[in-house]
């Protein structure tokens, strides 16, 4: 595993994110890198215990005051409106939000429960929707925003049985760009983060060893990635480094989707 990358520690200071999901995996990750940037964050999740875990694990590296938490159901606009509207009045505005809430299910179009369909869509397509509204209601008023949205390498290159999961971030994608437009003329830049997989308490769970194998095989870097390969690209883009791109889909995958099936014949021989 390569170093991690050196954290700048001044380029966020006096910004606040807002971190859908940061009670865990990649939010989580993102929240220590934007942290060790300079920001103050926000940690919003649907799970209290885990959220005052995190809670406590960042304050003891970075101090409590800089770092609040929100409980937020992502898909209930009523939900999304209370937290968003506290956590932008409790500390000087938002001026980052990371969208990284999600959940995933395994089912094919031909067996996929209409319910299981509609739980991820919920989470993963419209609480990004409702939570990018929410944030960048606050942003416009002061003409400054950074939005990064947790997509996903399967919004474009699907698994067998994945199709509520790959629907919902193919949809992130769409969203992203929609937004990008919309907000652009307003100072707020609008982008995605299309991780491939990365070892997180999410694919600990659904990956067996079978999967495991064949996708170190699939990544020419031959490995999973790690949360914080995905935190720090968030915060380029949560960054004024990144100050004029938007509308844009960054991959983070050790170069799986830019290998074809038969990429690897130089590390396996084939008999001429
Ligand atoms: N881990 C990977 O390999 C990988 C790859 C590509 C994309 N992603 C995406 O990255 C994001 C984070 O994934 P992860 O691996 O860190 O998962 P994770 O399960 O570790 O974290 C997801 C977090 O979202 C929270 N959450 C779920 N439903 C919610 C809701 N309704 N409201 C608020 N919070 C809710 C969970 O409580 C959890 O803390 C997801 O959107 C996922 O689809 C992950």
């Amino acid at each position: 595993m390569p170093d991690a990358a050196a954290p700048n520690t001044t380029r966020l200071n006096g910004r606040v994110a807002f971190i859908t999901g940061g009670a865990s995996g990649l939010g989580l990750a993102s929240a220590r890198r934007l942290l060790a940037d300079g920001a103050q964050v926000v940690l919003a999740d649907v799970n209290a215990s885990a959220l005052t875990a995190a809670q406590a694990e960042l304050a003891a590296s970075f101090g409590a005051e800089r770092v609040r938490t929100a409980a937020i159901d992502v898909g209930e606009p009523a939900s999304v409106t209370e937290a968003v509207d506290r956590a932008a009045s409790d500390g000087g505005g938002l001026h980052i939000l990371v969208n990284s809430a999600g959940i995933s299910y395994q089912g094919s179009v031909l067996d996929n429960p209409f319910d299981a369909w509609q739980r991820v869509l919920r989470v993963n397509l419209t609480g990004s929707y409702l939570v990018t509204q929410a944030v960048a209601r606050h942003m416009v008023a002061r003409r400054y925003g950074r939005i990064v949205l947790m997509a996903s390498i399967s919004g474009q290159q699907v698994w067998s049985g994945r199709v509520a999961y790959s629907s919902s971030k193919a949809g992130v994608v769409g969203l992203m760009k929609s937004c990008a437009i919309d907000l652009a003329p307003h100072g707020i830049t609008v982008n995605a983060v299309s991780p491939g997989p990365i070892a997180t308490p999410q694919t600990a769970a659904l990956h067996n060893e079978v999967v495991r194998a064949a996708v170190v095989n699939a990544t020419p870097m031959a490995r999973y990635g790690a949360p914080d390969e995905v935190a720090d690209v968030v915060a380029f883009l949560a960054s004024d480094d990144a100050r004029f791109v938007t509308g844009h889909e960054l991959i983070v995958d050790g170069g799986l989707t830019s290998a074809a099936i038969l990429y690897d014949l130089a590390r396996n021989p084939q008999p001429r």
